[in-house]
């Protein structure tokens, strides 16, 4: 061990220790944890010890205190939180605090669909939680779960550096990113990876191209220089403020801010909503904020592009949203009709007779009680699933397929899937107009 790291290393373990145990630390225990785990959980043992916390004395207690001992009281044992980890790594904790993945729980307990789904999927981390357990958590957010009965995942530094081995290798490969960037409404594995970005790394990777040769991989554009403090321009929800300078494009953004619940539908005016909106950084809210994630992403670019080939490229991206916003935009105010005209009747806790994109799929708006699984009423809503499906799928391939450099996805499963959909809203809502009573 490097003698500053020995120093560091008694500094910060006596520090954590101190915190968490008061005096009480028993010399000699924490050799114990590692005889009886060797027997009880040996994957894990040796899995600690290819990591680089084990041959700098970095031990399971170091992390998990010693108040536990005994084969029957696992429950002592400390679930590390990430003030732990940043006691010896302050600086990777401070990046990660100002980042977008520190909002992930925050914004996944902001929408009404999380309290109406099973809290299997969102405490215990399989659906919506398996991938928003980022986010350092706080105090009322760790009691609320440890009340429902879920005490795991209180850590979300293993997310991409999975526990016990913590290595920074692993965090490096692409597909530490793989499992919840993919898939429905963010496929962007599947879009990198088989554009020609992922592909020269895949080749790098298999031995054909050689060792040197530039392969951009998520790390390269989202993490430059290791930084864990990652955001984009446009972000998920492809939405800003100030609004675009183009007229139609700006309306085009308000009737989609209307149906994210984010402006009144009918005064025009910003509801809460706009608040818990600002509160997890959804949005860039000004032009500089959005500009200066623009220009750090053509900076990194430019390392391998030409600049100007690198920012039209971008631009392209930014019209393609455009043009996406224009199909939804007229799927909004096809289904936002059917509410003006008394076909389509505003339900349980909607709060405005208007489409609401975060109750997702759940268009029977139930109650958030969490227990009414109603049956939807004449089938009537399936309008405004297609315009859901509209707007988190195919819109979202549309502008991030053109983002990813990836021709597929930005057409057939994007923008060609948005006219079909805008296809079927108009047919479905001709139907619903012809046999409403
Ligand atoms: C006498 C054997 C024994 C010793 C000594 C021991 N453990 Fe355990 N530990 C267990 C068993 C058994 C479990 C429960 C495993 C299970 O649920 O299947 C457990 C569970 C745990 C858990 C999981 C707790 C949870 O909530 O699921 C952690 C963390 C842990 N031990 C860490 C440690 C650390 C750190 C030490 C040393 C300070 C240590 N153990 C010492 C046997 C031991
Ligand atoms: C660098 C910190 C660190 C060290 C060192 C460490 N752990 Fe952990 N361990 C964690 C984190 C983080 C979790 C996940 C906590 C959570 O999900 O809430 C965890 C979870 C666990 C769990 C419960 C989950 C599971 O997968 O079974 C056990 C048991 C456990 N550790 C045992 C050990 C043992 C035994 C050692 C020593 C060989 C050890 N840990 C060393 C950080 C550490
Ligand atoms: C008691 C101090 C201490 C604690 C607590 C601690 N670490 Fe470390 N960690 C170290 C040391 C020392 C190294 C090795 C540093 C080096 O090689 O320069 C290290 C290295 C790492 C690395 C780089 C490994 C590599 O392959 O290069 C990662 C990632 C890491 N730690 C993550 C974590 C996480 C996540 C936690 C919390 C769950 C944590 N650490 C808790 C001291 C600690
Ligand atoms: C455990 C799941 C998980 C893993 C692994 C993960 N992310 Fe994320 N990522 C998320 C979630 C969830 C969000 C949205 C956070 C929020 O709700 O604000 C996100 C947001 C982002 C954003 C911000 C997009 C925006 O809105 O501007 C970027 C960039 C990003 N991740 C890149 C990465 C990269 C690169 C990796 C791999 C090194 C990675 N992520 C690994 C879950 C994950
Ligand atoms: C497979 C992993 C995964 C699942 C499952 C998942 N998400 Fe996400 N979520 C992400 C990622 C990754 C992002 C960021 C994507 C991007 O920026 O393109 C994200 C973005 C979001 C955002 C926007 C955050 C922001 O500020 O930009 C919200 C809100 C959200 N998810 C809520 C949910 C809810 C609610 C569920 C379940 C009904 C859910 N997510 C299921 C991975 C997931
Ligand atoms: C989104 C994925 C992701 C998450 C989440 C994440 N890391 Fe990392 N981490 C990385 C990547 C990628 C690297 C390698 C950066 C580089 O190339 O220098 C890294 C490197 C590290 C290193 C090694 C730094 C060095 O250069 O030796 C440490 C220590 C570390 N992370 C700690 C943490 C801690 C603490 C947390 C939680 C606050 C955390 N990480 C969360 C992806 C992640
Ligand atoms: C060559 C650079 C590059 C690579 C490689 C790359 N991205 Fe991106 N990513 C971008 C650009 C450019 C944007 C759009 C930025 C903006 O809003 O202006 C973006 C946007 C995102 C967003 C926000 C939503 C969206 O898709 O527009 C997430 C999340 C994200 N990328 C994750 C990833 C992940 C995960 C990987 C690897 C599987 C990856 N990216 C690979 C350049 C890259
Ligand atoms: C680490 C180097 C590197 C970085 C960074 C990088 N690229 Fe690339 N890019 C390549 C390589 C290599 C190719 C494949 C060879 C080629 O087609 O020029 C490529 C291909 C492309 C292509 C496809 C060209 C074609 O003819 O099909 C586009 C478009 C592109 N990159 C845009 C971008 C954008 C935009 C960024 C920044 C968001 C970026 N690249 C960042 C190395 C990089």
């Amino acid at each position: 061990m490097k003698l500053k790291n020995v120093f560091l290393l008694a500094l910060s373990t006596a520090f954590v220790l101190t915190l968490a145990f008061g005096s009480s630390v028993m010399a000699g225990s924490a050799d114990s944890c590692i005889s009886c785990h060797e027997k009880v959980s040996p994957g894990q043992v040796a899995d600690w010890r290819t990591s680089k916390h084990a041959a700098e004395d970095v031990t399971c207690a170091d992390c998990h205190g010693t108040k536990h001992q005994k084969a029957n009281d696992g429950d002592l044992a400390v679930l590390p939180s990430e003030h732990v980890c940043a006691e010896c790594h302050e600086e990777q904790f401070a990046q990660f605090s100002k980042g977008k993945h520190n909002f992930g729980w925050t914004s996944l307990n902001a929408l009404p669909i999380t309290h109406v789904e099973p809290d299997e999927l969102m405490e215990g981390g399989r659906g919506c939680g398996g991938c928003h357990n980022m986010g350092i958590k706080s105090e009322a957010q760790k009691k609320e779960q440890l009340d429902k009965g879920y005490r795991y995942q209180t850590n979300s530094c293993d997310e991409c550096h999975t526990r016990h081995s913590f290595s920074k290798k692993e965090a490096q490969d692409p597909r530490a990113c793989q499992q919840c960037h993919m898939g429905y409404d963010h496929p962007q594995w599947e879009m990198w990876s088989s554009a020609k970005h992922g592909t020269r790394w895949f080749a790098r990777e298999a031995g054909r191209l050689d060792k040197n040769a530039p392969a951009p991989t998520c790390q390269t554009c989202h993490m430059p220089e290791g930084s864990h403090n990652n955001h984009t321009a446009w972000g998920f929800l492809g939405v800003r403020l100030p609004l675009p300078k183009d007229k139609q494009w700006a309306a085009d953004q308000v009737t989609i801010l209307k149906a994210l619940g984010v402006l009144d539908p009918f005064t025009g005016k910003p509801t809460a909503r706009l608040e818990a909106v600002k509160a997890v950084d959804l949005a860039r809210l000004t032009q500089k904020a959005w500009e200066d994630e623009r220009e750090k992403m053509i900076k990194t670019c430019a390392k391998c592009h030409a600049e100007k080939y690198a920012r039209k490229q971008l631009e392209m991206g930014d019209n393609m949203l455009k043009k996406a916003d224009r199909l939804l935009a007229q799927g909004i105010e096809i289904v936002a009709g059917l509410y003006k005209d008394g076909i389509l009747k505003k339900r349980n806790a909607q709060a405005f007779a208007y489409p609401d994109f975060l109750y997702f799929l759940r268009t029977d708006y139930a109650a958030a009680d969490g227990n009414s699984y109603k049956k939807l009423p004449d089938g009537t809503s399936h309008i405004e699933q297609v315009l859901f499906r509209m707007y988190m799928k195919h819109r979202m391939r549309t502008y991030q397929g053109q983002f990813h450099v990836n021709p597929d996805y930005a057409y057939w499963y994007g923008w060609a899937a948005m006219t079909d959909d805008l296809g079927e809203i108009q047919e479905l809502a001709a139907t619903l107009r012809a046999t409403h009573k």
